[in-house]
């Protein structure tokens, strides 16, 4: 397969730092995007030291301009963006009753609406190339009923249904929209505590990393709509 240029918001650590080194591996022109410049700027130097091109920009999800202004840098410098990886995630294990007004708003904020504005900075260049790829990584929360997650869960399935929706809107112009759905993966994401205990049976990052790239692997009239994926022995 030819060089594509993919864009991996939250690649500074855990998934999305996996997902940019698969797709590395895999042949393709990466852009790792998150806050953390420092983190950013070793992940991109992995990826050189392996004689691969990458680039990475400080992005917050949350902030229009900066989501905006790193679709037009990215742009600039590779002329498009064939694959945009919704990876940006962040979560509060709180009972819906002790969840503040503010939390949810930091969670859905960065979830959904940074997700949503991802997916605005890229779609109108890919409807207009009639071709495209978006994969969100979304989680087993979306539809999944957990305890102390209940914000969690709520800004996956909007974005699930939001993905839904717009993938029936944009399909007729080549653009695909897949979304991946992870069990408990062994991240920053978890407490250590919950990492030393489940580690041996959660996914790991490259589990998920791999599954994104055969994703975008496929044939150019498949489509993999949704794919959830768990450890063997279930939920933590
Ligand atoms: N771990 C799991 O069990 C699990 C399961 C299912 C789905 N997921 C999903 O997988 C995704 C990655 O999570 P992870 O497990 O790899 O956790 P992680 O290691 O904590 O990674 C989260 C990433 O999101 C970035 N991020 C957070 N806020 C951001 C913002 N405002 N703007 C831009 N980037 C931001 C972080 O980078 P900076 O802090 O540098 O910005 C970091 O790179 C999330 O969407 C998560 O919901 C995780």
């Amino acid at each position: 397969m030819s060089e594509k240029v993919i864009w991996i918001t939250g690649a500074s650590t855990g998934i999305g730092k996996e997902i940019a080194a698969e797709f590395s591996k895999a042949g393709h022109i990466v852009v790792v995007t998150a806050r953390r410049k420092s983190r950013l700027v070793s992940v991109v130097s992995e990826i050189k030291f392996a004689g691969r091109e990458a680039t990475a920009f400080v992005c917050n999800v949350a902030s229009e301009r900066s989501v905006m202004l790193t679709a037009k840098r990215i742009r600039e410098k590779y002329g498009r963006i064939d694959c945009l990886v919704n990876n940006a995630g962040v979560t509060v294990f709180k009972s819906f009753v002790d969840t503040k007004v503010y939390e949810f708003d930091y969670v859905m904020e960065i979830n959904f609406r940074g997700a949503l504005l991802c997916l605005k900075s890229v779609l109108p260049q890919m409807i207009k190339n009639k071709k495209g790829h978006i994969i969100n990584i979304l989680s087993v929360a979306a539809n999944t009923v957990f305890e102390e997650s209940s914000i969690y869960s709520a800004s996956k399935a909007a974005l699930l249904s939001l993905s839904n929706s717009v993938r029936k809107e944009t399909r007729r112009y080549n653009i695909k929209i897949s979304n991946i759905l992870p069990g408990a993966v062994e991240t920053a994401m978890w407490d250590s505590r919950t990492r030393q205990k489940y580690k041996n049976r959660m996914l790991s990052p490259t589990d998920v990393a791999k599954i994104a790239v055969d994703i975008f692997n496929q044939p150019k009239k498949v489509l993999i709509e949704d794919i959830i994926v768990r450890p063997i022995r279930g939920d933590i």
